[in-house]
Order: structure tokens, then C-alpha cells, then sequence
């Protein structure tokens, strides 16, 4: 059987066209050309998830699972691609400087950007925090012979990190979970765009958080998420983009108000949509990423209550408590 280069991978990744069971035997070749030459993640490695400030890092063997989530994969592999591409709009001529914070095993995101753009197009510099994760990425750029592309290694929390050279047009970090809870996208987002220049782009462009609860099969507006659940979309209790990043902060509170007749019974789950860049969109219950989170289950006890409070903290390890409120 042919096994495809690492630029075929890369190619069926990029191309938007590739039929889905096509980008699968992508992702499956790519992680046994990395086992062969890299080395696999092990699963039994005494390696830990580590603290970061913004949130939980996970561990090696995770950070590469992440890499078999197709569809994750694939829509942030385009997303960044596509947002290199808008910087190169955006700054003629220039070098595009790229930020890629928490590069997991395998500097992933990175990795198809050396099909499409040469070392003098762009230069990158990668965070990671955990030793190991670190060493294998820079295992991967050196055993591929990418070093001219790569402006610098840093093995630390990225919010313990200033930077002391020049700003970045792009900042990217796929540090998230559904709904924005346990690791640290929201505070390592903020810590990145400090680096962006004027025009810079973040990537995730954004993370939206949408409150929803069950719907009939097939009413108007609902969307199966996953088989057989309905939703129906109540509100957006959360964005996460250029503009709400700057002013956040810990413990955030969102609170929906409602009809009292139905407060009582709802079930509400929480939604998440992905904009990785313009049209590269990770849609609600697509990826491991977008899969609906159930946090209310229709048995709100005070028949007073009128609305929703969604609240997400603490800082070190996010998670949302949701309640009435009268
Ligand atoms: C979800 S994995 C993603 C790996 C890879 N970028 C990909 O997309 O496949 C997130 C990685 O970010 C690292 N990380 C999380 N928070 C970090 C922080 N504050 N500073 C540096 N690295 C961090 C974790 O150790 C982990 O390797």
C-alpha cells in the first residue's frame, strides 16, 4: 500500500474539497509517519498534565490525541493557513512572524505551513510547557529539517513569558475543551494578542458559547448536535475574540432572564462554535472541541426563578455553575 509524504498529508488537510473519509486516512497516515519517525506519545509515560497559570496543560499522550480529531485537525490546519495567507495581505513583503503557543508533541499546527510558504515567508516561535511535549517537537522540526523556519523555543507557561523581540502578526493556541473549561485558551488568548502587532490576528478568531436546551426533533431552529439531541439556542453566554479578550476576567458571569413558566423546566446545555479563521469553522458537535455540554437537567427547584447565571472560574481550572437566580 502507498504511503503518502508528509506533503501529500498536508495537501488532502489544506484542501477544503477533500471528502471527510479522505481527511480521516490523512490524519491516520500522518500519526504513523510521526510514530515511525518521531516516536508515539506513550500512553504509559509517567507524564503528568502540569498547572499553568491560565489553566491545566495536558499531559504528552493527550496533546497528541488531539491530533485524531479530524475535523479539529483539519478545520484549525486551514484556519492558520488561511490566516497566514490575510497577514500576508495585511503586511506586503514582510517575513509573517507567527506566536504558536502550547505546540503539543508534534508542532502540529505548524507542520503543513512548510507546504505553502518558504522560510522567508514566515518564521515561528513555539511555546510548550510540559519538558517532554517540547522535546518531541523539536525532535519533529529537526528530523524533517524545519530549523530555518523556527525563530525560537520557548519551555515555559506562556504567561510567564514577555516577549523581547519583535511583535507577532499571528498569534495561535489550540489550548481549549468544550466549553472553554479546564485548560487555559481564555487567559493564554489574552496573554498572546499583548504580543500581536497593530493588525495582528488571533487565532481561534473566535470561541463562541451558546446556551441551549431541547427542542422536538426537526422544530424550527433546533439542530441535531449529536444523535437524537435537539437544541434550540437560547442565548450566547460567551465570545472569545480580539475584542472581549483584553477586558476579561475571572470568575465571568453571564445571566440569561426568562419566562418563569419555563425556568423550571428546562434542560440547558452549553454549545460551542470554533471560528478558526473567516469560513474554517468547527461547528457545534463536530469535533471533541464542539460536543454539547448538558449543565442544567430540567429540575431547577424555586418556581420563583426568572433567570439563568452561567459562571465560569476559578482561573487555574475553569469550569461553568449554572443556576436559577430570581
Ligand atoms: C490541546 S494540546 C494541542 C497540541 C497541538 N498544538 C495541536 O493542535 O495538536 C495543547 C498543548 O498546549 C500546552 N499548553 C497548555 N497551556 C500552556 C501554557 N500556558 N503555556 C505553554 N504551553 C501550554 C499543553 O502542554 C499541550 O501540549
Amino acid at each position: 500500500m502507498h504511503s503518502p509524504s508528509p506533503n501529500e498529508i498536508y495537501h488532502t488537510l489544506l484542501d477544503t474539497e477533500a471528502p471527510l473519509g479522505e481527511v480521516f486516512q490523512a490524519v491516520e497516515a500522518w500519526k504513523l509517519l510521526l510514530a515511525e519517525q518521531i516516536g508515539e506519545a506513550d500512553k504509559m509515560a509517567e507524564n503528568d498534565d502540569v498547572q499553568s497559570q491560565a489553566g491545566v496543560a495536558i499531559n504528552v499522550y493527550e496533546a497528541f490525541l488531539c491530533l485524531t480529531d479530524c475535523i479539529r485537525t483539519a478545520g484549525f490546519v486551514r484556519g492558520l493557513a488561511a490566516a497566514v495567507h490575510e497577514a500576508q495581505a495585511r503586511f506586503p513583503g514582510e517575513c509573517i512572524r507567527i506566536l504558536y503557543a502550547g505546540c503539543g508533541p508534534y508542532a502540529a499546527l505548524f507542520q503543513p505551513l512548510t507546504s505553502l510558504f518558504s522560510e522567508q515567508e514566515i518564521a515561528v516561535t513555539l511555546i510548550e510547557i510540559n519538558s517532554e511535549t517540547i522535546s518531541m517537537a523539536q525532535k519533529t522540526v529537526e528530523v524533517f529539517g524545519w530549523e530555518s523556519y523556527v525563530d525560537g523555543w520557548v519551555e515555559q507557561d506562556l504567561l510567564t513569558w514577555t516577549n523581547l523581540g519583535k511583535p507577532y502578526h499571528v498569534a495561535v493556541t489550540e489550548t481549549m475543551q468544550k466549553a472553554l473549561v479546564k485548560e487555559g485558551q481564555i487567559l493564554n488568548s489574552q496573554h498572546l494578542v499583548t504580543f500581536l502587532c497593530p493588525h495582528g490576528l488571533l487565532v481561534p478568531q473566535e470561541v463562541r458559547i451558546t446556551a441551549a436546551t431541547t427542542a422536538p426533533e426537526g422544530s424550527p431552529g433546533a439542530k441535531e448536535v449529536s444523535p437524537h439531541l435537539w437544541l434550540s439556542p437560547l442565548a450566547d453566554v460567551f465570545k472569545l475574540n480580539l475584542d472581549t479578550v483584553p477586558g476579561f476576567s475571572f470568575p465571568y458571569e453571564y445571566s440569561l432572564d426568562m419566562d418563569k413558566s419555563m425556568v423550571s423546566e428546562l434542560e440547558v446545555y452549553l454549545l460551542t462554535e470554533v471560528r478558526v479563521f473567516e469560513d474554517h469553522i468547527l461547528h457545534w458537535g463536530d469535533s471533541c472541541l464542539t460536543y454539547p455540554v448538558k449543565v442544567l437537567n430540567g429540575m431547577i427547584p424555586s418556581p420563583s426563578a426568572s433567570s439563568i447565571v452561567f459562571r465560569l472560574g476559578p482561573k487555574e481550572h475553569p469550569h461553568w455553575q449554572v443556576g436559577a437566580a430570581s
